[in-house]
Order: structure tokens, then sequence, then C-alpha cells
């Protein structure tokens, strides 16, 4: 008996120590499911100052940031961190060639030079609460997915009404665990968001994409916004009445720095992961999404190249669009490779082999969960013959060529005028006329001309024929599938591509606009191919993936009831989640060990001046030779920079702040290597690492290189180690 409870606690601390690092846990649950293993890996706090509805705890000082990405609350006057990479698109807006803040960096002086951001938001989460009773009444077992699709929906709508909240509050409820589990989230989102400071962009994206996703890394990936708030301190439209935000929390600094083995806390909004597909799913990743979208991208992407190395303006113009397709498409080749290295298909097969071994054991599980994995495979089987063409078809209508993504848009504005009329259509001129401004503003047809004929050509050879439209056939049929001719005459003949006309026509008169874009031969074409991939892609896809995202809602539960011994996170889906780890290095093969953390001397054997992605100021050149470091060197007298933690993360933490056993900012979450960018798939703790930037390099480049010691008085610096 005594034997017999020394050996399961054994297996137990075994289990808890692999399974450290691994998963994106919901708030309130630490304390049932997490803290004790927190503290077992030098955590300080309790879950209660981590989250709590009852005192002011770390969540109050987390936001998301502009939807897609994370930031702290950093001072008691609203100053927010997060990463330059999340900014980048507002600080390349307010950037010109002759007042470029993006290249030189900026920093506000004082809060009357702090830059109002239109469109940008952040937000709060006041409380979260499990829901799932109250969504789940009179669904039934057997309902088909659109009757119980229909009830869940009543059933939010009532609750939403329903929930306690204050009038300046949100209330949305989001499913867990494939729809077997809801919660409900009280939410207050401020839009007055300003920016004040950011390093110039060769600090900011340091190595850009040849170091994007791979450690060793040497980025100083942060800038900085202030919320503001009316005059009770709530949300409030953009007003120069407004004043700087008082948050309930805000999140002190260590200074004290980071060694290997140190308690870390990741807080933040990660976006998706999908950690329970059955192995099929990840073989069709590797063979067919992931490839198809590399390829679209590879051709895009040397398109881009060329023109921004050979030219400033076109640089300035592409650097934001450039970066956000290329961070994905990087990643999917990482995650293909990952996945291979790891054996995840074969791994994936074992778990099943053993599921399935486990559920037939069982009479009730045999008759409840016995199909579930041969049925999920058949699903996929259907899938694979729509995979290739779908992922080709909607990266190539929707996300490579912008006079597409134009054509998208402004078919929604086709739609008011047919539907709604003149007047309705003058109702959202305005937004329309800025819509246009900000496209026009970084557009040039004569990259988006090249972009279309390499794309074409692709399409044409990698989607089936009878899943494109006539149109497109018949053009390419009649310039003879000379790709460059057909892009020249369409690109030439579009008014789409005239910005000062369309811009002209929309302030005079935007009905004629509107009817003249329905009449443009580019509209027509990219209006074609998004019907034509909505009827016969999305909508057999959508029938399948219905399919499938029921029999995976039935295997989550299966695999919950089956593995006992196993714990189980909710994969992420854009809700706030805690990852906890450590700081840690990694060998992520035979023969290498990968250090923790990175210096400011690494940062100078990479330097190349005037090369694009290598190059820094002058000025930081300056201050590494005096070792003009401030308070902020570490205890070595190096500049830290980078370092890697074993804490679960994925797209979405970006700007995550990393936590001490404290709960100090120690660092800012940026980024994953390049061995575990599958863990959104397929999670290896012994190689998935995140990549924080240190704290104390943000320290640094604020006041030595930024001179900007106001905003570091504003924050509240601590030594929790040495107790000073
Ligand atoms: N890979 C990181 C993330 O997923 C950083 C991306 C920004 N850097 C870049 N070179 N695009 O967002
Ligand atoms: N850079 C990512 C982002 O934008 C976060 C890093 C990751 O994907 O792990 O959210």
């Amino acid at each position: 008996m005594k034997k017999g409870m020394l050996l399961f606690l054994l297996v137990a601390l075994t289990a808890l120590r692999v399974q450290a690092g691994d998963g994106m846990w919901l708030p309130l649950l630490l304390k049932q499911l997490n803290e004790a293993e927190m503290k077992g890996l030098g955590m300080k706090m309790s879950a209660e100052d981590i989250y709590s509805v009852n005192k002011n705890s770390l969540k109050d000082a987390i936001v998301s940031f502009g939807g897609g990405c994370t930031g702290e609350v950093i001072s008691g006057k609203g100053l927010v961190l997060t990463n330059h990479h999340c900014g980048e698109s507002r600080i390349q807006s307010h950037s010109t060639l002759s007042k470029n803040y993006y290249a030189d960096g900026f920093w506000a002086k004082s809060l009357a030079e702090e830059l109002p951001n239109q469109g940008l938001f952040v937000t709060f989460i006041v409380r979260m609460e499990d829901v799932t009773k109250t969504v789940l009444e009179n669904v039934e077992e057997e309902m088909p997915e659109n009757l119980r699709q229909g009830n869940i929906e009543r059933n939010i709508a009532l609750l939403r009404n329903s929930a306690q909240r204050e009038t300046w509050q949100e209330i949305s409820v989001r499913p867990f665990f494939g729809g077997n589990q809801y919660f409900l989230f009280v939410t207050e989102t401020y839009r007055d968001v300003r920016f004040v400071g950011a390093p110039p962009a060769s600090i900011g994206s340091f190595g850009k994409d040849t170091d994007n996703w791979v450690w060793p890394r040497h980025t100083g990936d942060f800038s900085l916004f202030r919320i503001y708030a009316d005059r009770n301190n709530r949300p409030a439209e953009y007003s120069p009445d407004n004043v700087p935000f008082q948050p309930r929390h805000f999140l002190p600094i260590s200074l004290d720095g980071v060694e290997e083995g140190d308690f870390t806390l990741v807080f933040g909004f990660p976006g998706a992961t999908n950690a329970y597909l059955p192995a099929v799913a990840l073989q069709q990743t590797i063979e067919i999404v992931n490839p198809a979208r590399i390829a679209v991208r590879d051709r895009t992407l040397g398109v881009y190249d060329k023109a921004m190395r050979a030219d400033r303006q076109i640089r300035l113009q592409y650097v934001s669009k450039q970066a956000r397709l290329a961070n994905a498409w990087k990643k999917w080749m990482g995650e293909m490779q990952g996945l291979e290295a790891a054996g995840a298909v074969a791994k994936k097969r074992e778990y099943e082999a053993e599921f399935q071994r486990r559920v037939m054991a069982h009479p009730e599980w045999k008759w409840r969960y016995g199909n579930v994995l041969a049925e999920l495979e058949a699903r996929y089987k259907d899938l694979a013959v729509y995979l290739q063409s779908n992922e080709y078809a909607t990266e190539i209508g929707s996300r490579n060529i912008e006079l597409f993504q134009l054509s998208n848009t402004l078919s929604g504005y086709v739609n008011v005028l047919e539907n709604n009329g003149v007047e309705a259509l003058k109702g959202r001129s305005d937004n329309l006329l800025k819509y246009l401004e900000g496209f026009y503003k970084d557009y040039r047809p004569e990259i988006d001309r090249q972009v279309f004929a390499e794309l074409m050509a692709l399409y044409m050879s990698k989607v089936q024929a009878d899943l494109m439209p006539g149109i497109a056939i018949e053009q390419a049929t009649e310039y003879g599938k000379d790709y460059n001719l057909w892009a020249a005459e369409l690109y030439t003949g579009s008014m789409l591509n005239r910005g000062d006309l369309a811009l002209q026509m929309v302030r005079v008169k935007p009905e004629d606009f509107i009817s003249a874009v329905q009449k443009d031969p580019a509209y027509q074409l990219a209006r074609a191919i998004v019907e034509v991939n909505a009827e016969k892609l999305a909508k057999p896809v959508g029938r399948i993936q219905q399919e499938i995202n029921r029999l995976q809602r039935l295997y989550m539960e299966a695999q919950m009831t089956v593995f006992t011994e196993k714990r189980f996170f909710p994969d992420a889906n854009s809700t706030l989640r805690v990852s906890y780890g450590q700081v840690s290095g990694s060998e992520p093969r035979d023969g290498i060990r990968y250090q923790p953390v990175t210096y400011l001397d690494g940062v100078m054997e990479k330097y190349k001046p005037g090369d694009y992605e290598f190059d820094v100021p002058a000025k930081l050149v300056q201050l590494y030779k005096n070792r003009d470091f401030g308070p902020y060197a570490a205890a070595n007298g190096k500049m830290p920079v980078n370092f890697t933690g074993s804490n679960h993360t994925t797209g979405g933490n970006s700007g995550s702040p990393a936590i001490d056993a404290h709960g100090n900012l120690i660092g800012l979450n940026f980024d994953r290597q390049w061995e575990g960018t599958m863990s959104d798939l397929f999670y290896d703790p012994a190689i998935c690492r995140n990549i924080m930037v240190d704290i104390r390099y943000v320290l640094f480049l604020v006041d030595k290189l930024g001179g900007a010691k106001h905003l570091i008085e504003e924050m509240k610096l601590v030594h929790p180690k040495s107790g000073k």
C-alpha cells in the first residue's frame, strides 16, 4: 500500500516535470490546476496575485493590443509596452521620408507630443466566468450542427443581455475545448491610444527576416504607447481633452535580470493553437497546406525584396506589408521542418493507437468514441480533394495581390450602392475616402503588377480548372499564357491603379466612382475569382469542416475522458492566458547547446554598416564602445539583449510581459526559436522556447539611446533579488 502510494507520487511528479512549459492556462483556474506546479518552479506569488476579481491583480495590467498583440501597463499614467512589430504599421503610418520615425526612432518629449492612432484600441479583462451550463442548455446530443449552433447563439445572446456589467463595459462569450466549454468575459476597451516612443527600426526589428524565428537573437523589439481616458478614467473616443489613464495595477520593473532556471510567467492573448488534432491533419499541414501557402508567398516576397532593396520610398511603403507576409511564410517552413524532425505524425499515430486500445476496452467508451478517429480520418480524406486548390486560390485571391484586396473591400461599397442607394453610399463616403487614402499612400501599381503576373501563373497551374472562373481561363488563353503581358494590359486598363483620380472622384461624387469600379476589368476579374472561391471551394470545404468540427469536439471530450492522467489546456483562442516555465537554453540538435541569454556584443558581431537587415545607429555603436550602459548592465558588465524560456506561446503573445517569481516585469515576449516553431500543433518541451527582450535592454534604449529619461521616471524600478 505504502509502496504503491510512493510509486504513484513518483509517477505523478515525473509527469509534472515533463509537463512544465506545456500549456496556455486560464487565469481563473490557476489555483486549481497550476499553482502547486508554479510554486515548484520557483514562483513566490499566489494564483490570487495573478488573477482575482476581488482585488487588484497582475491581470489588471494586461491588455489585448489592437486585437492581434498583447501589451502591459508599466506606469500609473497608462504607459503601455508592446513589441515594435505590434506598433509597426502605426509607426510607419506616422512616417514620411523627411520625418521618418520608423527609421530614426521617435520619443515624445511630453504628453502633448504623443500621436493619436485612429482605430487602435486596447482591451482589459475585468472578469471571466464559466458559463458552459447556460450556453449548452437545450442543446441535445444528436442535434444537427446548424440547429445546435442556433441554440447556442440564442443562449449566448440571452447571457450577453443579462450578465452584470457597467455601461462602458462589453460582454463576450467564447467556446473552449472545441465547444465543450464556454466562458464569458467582461471587458473594457479604450480607443484613445497614443504613440509615445520607439527605437529606430534597425534596432526594433534588428535582423529582420534572416533572424526572425531564430535563436540566437538580438532584437530590441519594443515600442511604447499610452492609454487615454475621459475625466472619469473611462473609455472614450479620441479627444484632445482626454487624460492619461490610471490603471488598477501596473507592472513594477525588475533591474535584477535573469539567470537560467529563474521562474518566468508570460501573460497575454495567444491567438490560435491546435494541440489535439488527429495525425492525418498534421500530415495534410506538412504535405499540402503549408507548401501551398509558402509557394505563393515565395513569389510575392521575391518581388517585394527586389523592389525594397532598390528604393527607399518603396521600402517605407512596403515594410509593414512585407513583414506580415514574411512572418507567417517563415513560420510555416519552420513548422513543417519541426513536425518532421519530431516525428510528430508517427507520435500522434502511437497516441491514437493507445487511445483506441483504451476505448475498445471500455464498453461505454467503445459505444461513444469507438468510431471517432475513423470518421475523422474519412472527413480529412474528403477535404484532401479540395485542399490544394483551396489553399492556392484563397492565398492568391485574398491575401497577396493588393488590387484584389482593394476590390474585395470595394465590393462592400458596391453592395451598399446597389442595395441601399446613393444616399446610403454617401453616408459611408468618409470611411471610403479614409480607406482609399490609406491604401494609395502605400500602393505601387508597378509592384503589384509583377505580383499579379507571378501569382496568376501559379493559380493557373495549381488550381483545378473546374474550380476557376471562366473569365480567368479566357484571359489566360487570350494572352497565350504570357502573364506579364496580361498583367501589363490589365493594370494599365484599370482605373483602380490611378489613386489620384479615384480619390478625386470619391470626394466629388462617390456614386460615380463606385459605378466605374463595377465596370473595371481588374475589379471584375478579382470578383470572379473570389466568387468562384466562395461557391466552389469555401462551400464544400465549409460543409466538411463543420463535420470535422463536430467530430473534433467529440474527440476532444474523448481524450479528456480517456487520458485521466493527462492535464489538458484549452487551445489558444485569443483569450487571456498564462504560460509559465523557466529561463532556459536548449539542445535543439546533437552537439548544439543554445545559451539562454544574448548580449549587445552579439549585435556588434552581426552589425553590417549599410545593410538592410543588420545595420544599427552610430549612437548605439558609440554607447557600446564606451560601455555606457547606465544602471542597466548585467552583473558581468555586459548589456543583455534577449533571452529564451520554456513558456508555451504563440502568435498574439507578441508584446506579452515576461514576469518574475514576484510579479515584476523582466522581459517582453516577441518570438519563438526555429526548432520549436511547430509548437502550435505539437509541443516538445525539450526544444520549444519562447524568445523575450530583456527589460534592461528596453530601459537602456529608452534612456541612453532615446534620451527619454522622463519615461523612465514614470516607471517603478525594483530590485527583488538584492532587496534594494
Ligand atoms: N516572429 C515574430 C512574430 O511572430 C516576430 C515578427 C516580427 N518580425 C519580423 N521580422 N517580421 O510575430
Ligand atoms: N511574434 C509573434 C506574434 O506576433 C509571437 C511569437 C510567437 O508566435 O510565438 O504574436
